[in-house]
């Protein structure tokens, strides 16, 4: 199987993905595209001999049909059959999402449904919450709200700032995202659930 994977940033989750598809893992990664020419992700990537690509978006301005449009040339050159939004920061618009509808993946730093959007950490704290996580889900029309093929969970701590319970929710995300994604790899059981937290 052929994994494009899409980053606008440091691409940790990306990283791990790509390291992740090697020996009998069904899947490769065929292409990292970022909107962000200065991602760090991008070298990560190249020195992985990942193909990479990059579309700026900020030519495009409130175009995003173009933009997206941009997106998809870079897709159908790789032919991918599943796409990884890791750390992508750009909102999808129902076209694009339709034209490769059961394809594409995301990572999202919460326990979903819960805390759809930004800021994550921070609204979780405030809610009082005892425990927290990521979920991976098919991307769908609606912001952060498809089916969820895994989750990961952790227990929110006394003294937790936001960076502090970021940082451990990422080191979750790059748990179970490559498991997510070989388990549809290989048509192997999902969801994918980890539980990190016992007290
Ligand atoms: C992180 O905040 C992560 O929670 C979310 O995207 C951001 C950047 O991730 N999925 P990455 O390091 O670029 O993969």
């Amino acid at each position: 199987m052929r994994v494009a994977i899409l980053i606008s940033g440091g691409g940790s989750n990306m990283v791990t993905l790509v390291d992740s598809m090697t020996g009998d893992h069904p899947a490769r990664a065929c292409l990292v595209l970022s909107n962000n020419a200065d991602a760090g992700g991008l070298e990560k990537a190249r020195a992985r001999g990942v193909p990479t690509a990059v579309v700026d978006h900020r030519p495009f301005g409130s175009d995003r049909g173009s933009f997206e449009e941009a997106l998809s040339e870079h897709l159908s050159n790789a032919s991918p059959d599943l796409i990884c939004l890791a750390g992508f920061m750009r909102i999808l618009t129902p076209v694009f999402v339709t034209r490769w509808a059961g394809k594409m993946l995301n990572i999202h730093p919460s326990l979903l449904p819960k805390y759809k959007g930004l800021n994550t950490h921070a609204r979780a704290l405030d809610s009082g919450d005892i425990e927290h996580g990521c979920s991976v889900h098919w991307v769908t029309a609606e912001l952060d709200d498809g089916p969820v093929l895994g989750q990961a969970k952790v227990a929110i701590k006394a003294d937790d700032t936001a960076e502090s319970l970021a940082a451990r929710v990422l080191k979750l995300e790059h748990r179970l995202y490559p498991s997510v994604l070989r388990a549809v790899s290989e048509n192997a059981p999902l969801p994918v659930m980890i539980d990190a937290s016992k007290r």
